[in-house]
């Protein structure tokens, strides 16, 4: 039996007191009850689930008894009102009158899986006190397979297995009320008869999928068409496909390798090692405090490796031996893989086993953030590079490129794509897609024209570049990372129930522009030109001209006046600090004057250690994204420096503490420019602050608040040289 846990949905409890007299009309009135059963004894639909339990109406309510298992309560099936992909939000009132003081009743749905068996998912679980009704409210969304594989509701008490179960635990529940409601019902646009996408390019362009999108009445079936090939979202996956150890749950995969064979598409699988979506089995063994010993992981990765793509050899074509091993700052992840194996030798037995498993499949080390230069991408060039020194199986770098609507600079993809090409290996594109917001603070948008627009002509250039890389020998294939926005992981990552439009197709499946733009252009508008950048919009400091000697309290400084880091940009940080600026031909200066009590550098992400970090935008571009004049200047109290862009051997820093903080003075090259009186720069200074277990809990700025100055300098201040 296959058991997925899927969650859906999300749920809210209310005792039902919340109806004051001033209260706004109740949604009953404005929306559409599709179900209600007030159980006075005339609708008698809801069935014994166990088939023994004792249905009883008494005083308009059903009262269930004669349980003998936690599961059993009542059923009924939904297949006659739920429309597929729709949401609702259920009401229920139950209560218990005997027994403990306090219990729970949980509703929960139950739905045939495409692979076999059935999944069962908690909806909610009710928390009661002995003899008093509660009301909860549940908002739900219907699986998009619905149609095929139907859903059941259900009540009952929470879960314990035959033996650990006790009589108590059958206790008699009633239920008053149930009622659905739904005020938008989900219709599919029935996509035109269009033509297929992937006959555009000459790489391969592939989608994720899931396998209930392949059901006989799938609303998805039109989309399949335009990619050919496919990698699983998420069955592939550790905790999907071996969920308890040695119990290998292989059918929903199935159902996407055996349609890509029989559709004759090419099959990516992902992934085999990774620190999300793993079951916790995997780590856990005889060594101290309950921890895998290193043999006993290697085992349990070799015995996963070897079965998984031992039971698709030859039917997928490549695999993600190793999904995310790196921290921001290039260095291995310090996942439980690393702490057990104290080495990256888990990653080179992965590839060795899986090259063992299936010799004929390509063989993947896949990440995020490694498509622009920087730390991470350096760090995955040399962990490949060792790794294939050594002899290591690896036939190429997957790029997963979550990327965004400005950055990266889509020339820095290119870059990303040949340097990896220049280790002999192929690059593969595994997960793109381009979110519409540019950071998390961001409100929803609506999906209004400009910004889709826009969308497809950042597709379209980027879809050239990949042209050329497939042409040189540099690129071998494409993935997007899902069919349509609808159902784009998105919409809840990294912020939750934010609407997303990522994908070539949107919330009902019809097609985007980004999609009209490579097969008839004519249907997408031309850009609006955008307006200039307002220069006067921003905040500006004044800077003097000077040559400070770095860490000698250089009485130039007193010519700079002191200019406040305000800006709460995340948590909590000390108030108080302050920077000065100063320009010469070769150099903007700063030093900053960090108030802190607690010092710390212990994480192994720079950015999260007591540290200043001065932004610097030489030719004031105000771009969504770096170019080659931008750059990124950390230094931590220690005075140990690291970077992103700019000119690392021209930089020069110092750092000291003071009683109350420290202090940090740095020279940032301006080697892109001809500094003069009358220049401006992008410019933000910011402060990290650690609290004493060395995790970030603050941040302040200068200027801009939207913690994106790391790959986005449109917020930047400007500093205008006097
Ligand atoms: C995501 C899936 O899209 C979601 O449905 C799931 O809840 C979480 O994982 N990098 C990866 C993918 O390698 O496996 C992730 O997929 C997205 C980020």
């Amino acid at each position: 039996m296959i058991v997925a846990c899927v969650l859906l949905f999300t749920a809210c409890s209310s005792t039902g007191a919340n109806s004051g007299a001033n209260a706004a009309p109740v949604a009953e009135e404005v929306s559409n009850v599709v179900y209600k059963n007030t159980f006075d004894g005339t609708q008698t639909d809801w069935l014994p689930r166990g088939g023994n339990e004792k249905f009883e109406y008494v005083d308009g309510a059903l009262w269930i008894s004669g349980r003998t298992a936690t599961w059993n309560g009542a059923i009924r099936s939904f297949g006659d009102v739920f429309v597929p992909g729709a949401e609702y939000d259920i009401t229920v009132t139950v209560k218990y009158t005997d027994g403990k003081d306090s219990n729970s009743v949980v509703l929960s749905t139950q739905q045939a899986q495409p692979g076999g068996g059935d999944a069962y998912v908690n909806l909610k679980s009710i928390s009661l006190t002995k003899g008093e009704w509660k009301t909860a409210e549940i908002h739900y969304k219907v699986p998009d397979n619905a149609a095929d594989y139907p859903v059941l509701l259900y009540f009952e008490t929470p879960y314990k297995t035959d033996d650990q179960a006790k009589p108590e635990d059958f206790f008699d529940f009633y239920i008053d009320e149930i009622k659905i409601t739904s005020d938008a019902v989900l219709e599919p646009e029935v996509p035109e008869d269009l033509a297929p996408l992937f006959e555009k390019f000459s790489f391969p362009l592939g989608a994720a999928v899931r396998p209930d999108q392949f059901g006989e009445s799938s609303i998805y079936k039109p989309l399949l068409k335009h990619f050919n090939a496919y990698v699983c979202e998420n069955v592939m996956k550790q905790e999907s496909i071996q969920p308890t150890k040695g119990n290998f749950a292989f059918g929903p995969a199935e159902v996407v390798v055996d349609a890509a064979q029989k559709e004759g598409k090419l099959m990516r699988g992902h992934t085999l090692v990774w620190h999300s979506q793993v079951p916790s089995w995997f780590f856990t063994g005889t060594g101290a405090g309950g921890v895998a010993t290193k043999e006993e992981l290697y085992d349990n990765m070799k015995t996963h490796i070897d079965t998984v793509v031992g039971k698709f050899k030859g039917k997928v074509n490549s695999w993600d031996v190793v999904n995310e091993c790196l921290e921001e700052n290039g260095t291995l992840r310090n996942s439980k893989y690393l702490q057990i194996a104290g080495s990256d030798e888990y990653i080179a037995n992965a590839f060795r086993w899986a090259r063992a498993a299936d010799p004929s499949a390509k063989l993947f080390i896949n990440d995020y953030n490694i498509e622009y230069s920087g730390a991470k991408q350096n760090g995955m060039y040399n962990l490949v590079k060792k790794l294939l020194d050594e002899g290591v199986p690896i036939d190429g770098v997957g790029l997963q490129c979550h990327i965004g609507m400005t950055y990266p600079a889509l020339n820095e993809i290119q870059k990303a794509i040949e340097r990896f090409a220049s280790l002999g290996i192929l690059v593969q594109v595994t997960e793109l897609d381009m979110t519409v917001y540019s950071n998390d603070g961001e409100k929803e948008k609506a999906a209004d024209d400009e910004i889709i627009i826009e969308q497809a002509y950042r597709y379209k250039e980027l879809f050239e570049i990949f042209e050329k890389e497939y042409k040189a020998g540099n690129l071998d294939m494409v993935m997007m990372w899902g069919l349509a926005d609808k159902d784009t992981w998105l919409n809840d990552f990294p912020v939750a129930g934010r609407t997303n439009y990522p994908l070539f197709f949107d919330h009902k499946l019809k097609a985007k522009p980004c999609y009209w733009i490579f097969v008839d252009d004519s249907k997408v508008p031309a850009l609006t030109p955008k307006a200039a950048v307002d220069m006067s919009a921003f905040p500006r400091i004044s800077v003097k001209k000077g040559t400070p000697v770095l860490g000698k309290n250089d009485a130039a400084w007193n010519n700079a006046s002191s200019v406040a880091i305000e800006l709460e940009s995340m948590g909590t940080a000390l108030k108080g600090s302050t920077f000065k600026a100063l320009w010469d031909d070769k150099y903007i200066y700063v030093r900053v004057d960090v108030k802190d009590n607690v010092l710390n550098c212990d994480n192994v992400n720079e950015y999260e250690q007591d540290s200043i970090e001065v932004f610097v935008d030489q030719n004031n571009g105000k771009t969504g994204f770096y170019e080659d004049d931008d750059a990124q200047y950390r230094v931590n109290f220690n005075n140990v420096a690291s970077f992103n862009g700019g000119n690392t051997a021209l930089f020069k820093s110092y750092a000291e503490k003071v009683s109350g903080g420290y202090i940090v003075e740095v020279a940032c090259p301006l080697d892109k420019i001809s500094a003069a009186a009358g220049t401006m720069i992008g410019f933000d200074v910011q402060i990290n602050e650690a609290d004493a277990a060395g995790k970030r809990t603050g941040i302040r700025n200068w200027s801009c608040s939207t913690n994106e100055g790391y790959r986005d300098t449109s917020a930047f201040g400007i500093a205008v040289f006097e």
